[in-house]
């Protein structure tokens, strides 16, 4: 299959160096057996395969998939619980909705909803934080793997000072821990993280199970939350008295490694900044969310200066939706409003939304971008005939321009179709 199209994508990292945005105004694409076997301009790539058949793709423009790393499976029905601040919002908006998932039927519902929604966003790979009950993160492994989308995720483990239904006894939290990892780690395109909820709900003993979890087992990613919120933070440090930051929490039991993804990090001090790097764990920066519950802004130009990874991440329900394109512009509008602020491009916002996550999740050989080699992973965007976006897409006067259009003005409307390895996994249903 030859698809022509405009094509944009991010290879290396704008943070590092120059010209890391590469585009082809009149681009083609081959993908053959699940990956990209050429990219570059149409007349170059039809030259070397002129017996395929062209799939004309212009009007729109081709994408890499986007990435999310950081997502909840179980808030998808409860987003835009506005006018909290964290504790409260778990309390009162989320805990109601995430006890539910005790029920196989009710969470085999949400899950196929939750990954139509990041489908249809053009979201091809995601880390989502799973529900508490091991029946309900079956049901939703079960649908991830017939979704084709390349997801990674765990049941999630606490054991205090949430709702009594949502804690596990340590020795439950590890059995039913190893019979997910066993059925579904590195089953098609799952793997597994284990994924304590945040160190408030996690005793010195679901820590260890953690920490044992990741000892038996090859491959597994870890996530969790830290330093989102003030009150937050406060609790933490009384629970864990021996700890001289939250981080520690998570270090004491080795669960900092190069596939560790820490969502927030609004309020880190410098040496939590220094060992998030020296232990190449990642942060996963969620400006939606950090605005909507008031935690705070991301001190990005603090993660760079240190030299720790991130990408972004939704964190629906905390966030306001399934949109890339919309997280990178609210991190773009955060840091402009931010004392010492980083000034970000639109190629710094394409790589936040798809290679910078493929690097958390050490899937950077696989996914993130179109270069030859790596999975067809892509997102069709092409807007809704008169729409504005179509105004600016057809006056932009170069590709980045358009690409910071596409940024301020693309939505779920304008996707049209999305692949995971050269298999169609949605395609907007025409509603004119
Ligand atoms: N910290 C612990 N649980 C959550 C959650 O569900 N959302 C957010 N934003 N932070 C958390
Ligand atoms: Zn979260």
């Amino acid at each position: 299959m030859l698809l022509r199209a405009p094509i944009l994508h991010t290879p290396r990292n704008p943070f590092k160096s120059v010209n890391a945005l590469e585009t082809f105004s009149d681009g083609a694409l081959v993908i053959q057996d699940e990956k990209i076997i050429a990219l570059g301009h149409f007349s170059d790539v039809q030259a070397a395969y002129p017996n395929l058949e062209i799939q004309d793709l212009r009007g729109g423009v081709l994408l890499p998939g986007f990435i999310d790393t950081h997502i909840h499976y179980p808030q998808i029905r409860v987003i835009g619980g506005l006018g909290m601040t964290l504790l409260d919002w778990l309390e009162k908006n989320t805990m109601p909705e995430e006890v539910r998932f005790a029920d196989a039927v009710y969470a085999r519902t949400v899950a196929k909803e939750f990954l139509h929604g990041l489908a249809s966003h053009g979201t091809t790979t995601a880390l989502v934080f799973g529900c508490h009950f091991a029946v309900g993160q079956t049901e939703f492994f079960q649908e991830a793997l017939n979704s084709g989308l390349r997801i990674t995720s765990g049941m999630v483990l606490s054991d205090r000072m949430l709702r009594s239904e949502m804690h596990q006894t340590p020795e439950k939290a590890y059995q039913d821990n190893i019979a997910l990892i066993q059925r579904f780690h590195q089953q098609g395109k799952l793997l597994y993280a284990v994924t304590p909820r945040f160190s408030l709900s996690a005793s010195e003993a679901i820590l260890e199970v953690c920490q044992t979890l990741q000892r038996e087992h090859s491959g597994l990613r870890f996530t969790s939350h830290i330093n989102e919120n003030d009150r937050e933070i406060a609790t933490v440090k009384d629970l864990f008295p021996w700890a001289k930051d939250y981080l520690e929490t998570y270090e004491k039991f080795d669960l900092l490694h190069r596939h560790s993804v820490l969502a927030h990090s609004v309020h880190p001090t410098d040496s939590e900044l220094s060992r998030m790097a020296a232990t190449s764990t990642s942060a996963s920066h969620c400006p939606c969310s950090n605005a909507a519950l008031g935690s705070g802004i991301f001190p990005m130009t603090r993660h760079l200066k240190h030299n720790v990874h991130f990408s972004l991440g939704t964190d629906v329900g905390g966030g306001t939706g399934f949109g890339l394109l919309k997280e990178a512009l609210q991190a773009y509008m955060l840091q402009r409003l931010a004392v010492n602020g980083t000034m970000l491009t639109p190629a710094h916002m394409l790589y936040l939304s798809t290679l910078a996550g493929a690097e958390a999740l050490g899937l950077e050989t696989q996914t993130g971008d179109l270069s030859v080699g790596k999975a067809a992973d892509l997102v069709y965007l092409r807007p809704p005939e008169k729409s504005p976006l179509e105004v600016m897409m057809k006056h932009s006067p170069n590709p980045e321009r358009m690409l910071a259009g596409i940024f301020a003005l693309a939505g779920q409307e304008s996707i049209q179709q999305v692949w995971v390895a050269g298999q169609s996994v949605y395609q907007r249903e025409n509603l004119m």
